[in-house]
């Protein structure tokens, strides 16, 4: 029998592995993490993360071949088959602060698996890491390797939150790199047989190690892009009467572009995107390609600047002060079937507002107050490490309240702002949340999920991205 076992349980190590263990009822799968109330929250009835399709999985097979433990050097040891997916934050401090990986978490993973292994090993890649990050970690590991073999595989993973089971189960691609020697091939096979078992040989690319760290990057880069090209449209089509949806389904209608990835939004979060491309940018700027460094990262200022210009919009907009203003945010995870905050555009949208001495009350359907409290209290890039180094939240962030209900955020709000497109809030009863709120009551859609339309009618004053101004906006331009 086959043993896999991943180290780090999260996003992507909890889904991939349980699929993994399903897909494959001959594999043994033992998902590791150091954080031991992770592991006792995958071993009960109310897993860690909100995955739709998860709790299936996971209860289908574990007990059977699959088990979350916080053993970590035991079951490193006695796999065969060790998936890394630990965090891969951005440096806050020294060389490449801002931008480049910090790999502390990866470089220790490394020594454990040298210091504990005993037989054979091949360790994969599923964080993302930026390229050539094998190589350091194939020299901890054959400089401490007590006789040990090691091969190295990247296998990046592809799935987005919120689809993870469905992207697993089904696949564009599945990607495999190693070296290009026979170890190497035989390694790579010895994986691309664990995929087999679901994914159509076909889709399964086999290809060198810096080939595959670098087609992760390069695929969430473009994808990013896709996002800052359609934002900056929208600013234009704001300033010129065009609407975005239109522009975009027509440009999308070009089967050479195709209509995926073209939503108008508030900015683009979660885990990846940022990262990847600040990755991408030194990875570039180390190697002495300052104009292609400059190109990609200027997809990140886009997606800062359509933050700011929506903050912006809403204080011009409320006669250019918020101060001791409610404001009601409806969504703060970076986006809707997740409860992931990661680089959310909620949080510099609520501290833009709170640094305008706005008063927030704050509703989603699946974050906790207290995620909502520690990411506003939270340094830049300070969110990607294990919780228990992350700083403590303050006890109360005194402008924030949370509250668990759309109509109890709006009561008595100035102004209504949509940071997350959840299915619910296109569906609310937009009359009686009028009836509460002071006139003029505002809504700013960071999502497009509203009909601008019936809400004007209602007697709204409506800024939806990209789409044509009222003309109280126009009369109150916006500087970004
Ligand atoms: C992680 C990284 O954040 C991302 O950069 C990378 O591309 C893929 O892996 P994700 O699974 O979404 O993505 O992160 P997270 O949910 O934070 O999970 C990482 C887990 O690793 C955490 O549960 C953490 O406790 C664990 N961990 C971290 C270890 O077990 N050991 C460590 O040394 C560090
Ligand atoms: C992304 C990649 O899609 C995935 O392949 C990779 O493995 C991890 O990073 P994820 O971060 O889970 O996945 O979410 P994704 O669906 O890509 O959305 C990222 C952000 O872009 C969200 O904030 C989303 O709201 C935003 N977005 C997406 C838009 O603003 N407009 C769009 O048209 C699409």
């Amino acid at each position: 029998m086959v043993k896999i076992c991943c180290l780090g349980a999260g996003y992507v190590g909890g889904p991939t592995m349980a699929v993994i263990a399903l897909k494959c009822p001959s594999i043994e799968v033992v998902v590791v993490d150091i954080s031991v109330s992770r592991i006792t929250a995958w071993n009960s009835d109310q897993l860690p993360i909100y995955e739709p399709g998860l709790d299936e999985v996971v209860k289908s097979c574990r007990g059977n071949n699959l088990f979350f433990s916080s053993d970590v050097e035991k079951h490193v040891a006695e796999a065969d088959i060790v998936f890394v997916s630990v965090n891969t934050p951005t440096k806050t401090r020294g060389l490449g602060a801002g931008k480049a990986a910090d790999l502390t978490y990866w470089e220790s993973a490394a020594r454990m698996i040298a210091d504990v292994s005993k037989s054979d090993k091949i360790v994969v890649e599923k964080s993302t890491v930026p390229v050539k990050t094998a190589e350091a970690i194939e020299k901890i590991l054959t400089h401490n390797s007590k006789g040990v073999k090691y091969q190295i595989l990247s296998n990046p993973e592809f799935l987005a939150e919120g689809t993870a089971i469905q992207d697993l189960f089904a696949p564009d691609r599945v990607l495999i790199g190693g070296r290009e020697t026979p170890d190497g091939r035989r390694a790579i096979k010895a994986l691309k047989d664990v995929y087999a078992h679901w994914v159509p040989e076909e889709r399964i690319l086999c290809t060198n190690l810096w080939s595959a760290e670098l087609s992760k990057l390069a695929a969430n880069a473009f994808l990013a892009q896709r996002i800052s090209s359609v934002n900056a449209m929208s600013a234009l089509c704001e300033a010129t009467g065009a609407d975005v949806a239109e522009v975009s389904h027509a440009v999308g209608k070009d089967t050479r572009i195709g209509h995926k990835f073209l939503n108008a939004s508030v900015g683009f979060g979660g885990s990846c995107f940022q990262k990847d491309i600040l990755n991408l940018v030194y990875i570039c700027e180390c190697n002495g390609l300052p104009e292609v460094a400059n190109y990609w990262k200027q997809v990140i200022k886009v997606n800062d600047y359509q933050k700011n210009r929506f903050v912006n919009r809403i204080v011009s907009s409320m006669f250019n002060t918020v101060s001791g203003k409610k404001i009601a945010i409806l969504g703060f995870a970076f986006k809707k079937d997740t409860g992931d905050t990661r680089e959310t555009p909620a949080i510099d949208v609520c501290q833009g507002l709170l640094g305008d001495k706005a008063r927030l009350s704050i509703y989603d359907p699946q974050v906790t107050e207290e995620q909502i409290q520690r990411d506003l209290s939270m340094n830049k890039f300070d969110w990607d490490h294990p919780v228990h180094l992350q700083p403590m939240s303050p006890s109360s962030v005194k402008q924030v309240s949370v509250v668990w209900d759309a109509y109890e955020a709006a009561k008595g709000a100035h102004g209504l702002c949509i940071l997350t497109e959840w299915d619910e809030f296109k569906n609310l009863d937009y009359k009686k949340i009028y009836d509460n709120m002071p006139k003029p009551a505002f809504v700013f859609d960071g999502r497009n999920v509203v009909n601008p339309q019936k809400l004007r009618e209602i007697g709204f004053i409506v800024y939806s991205i990209g789409k044509p101004l009222d003309s109280w906006l126009k009369d109150m331009p916006a500087v970004a």
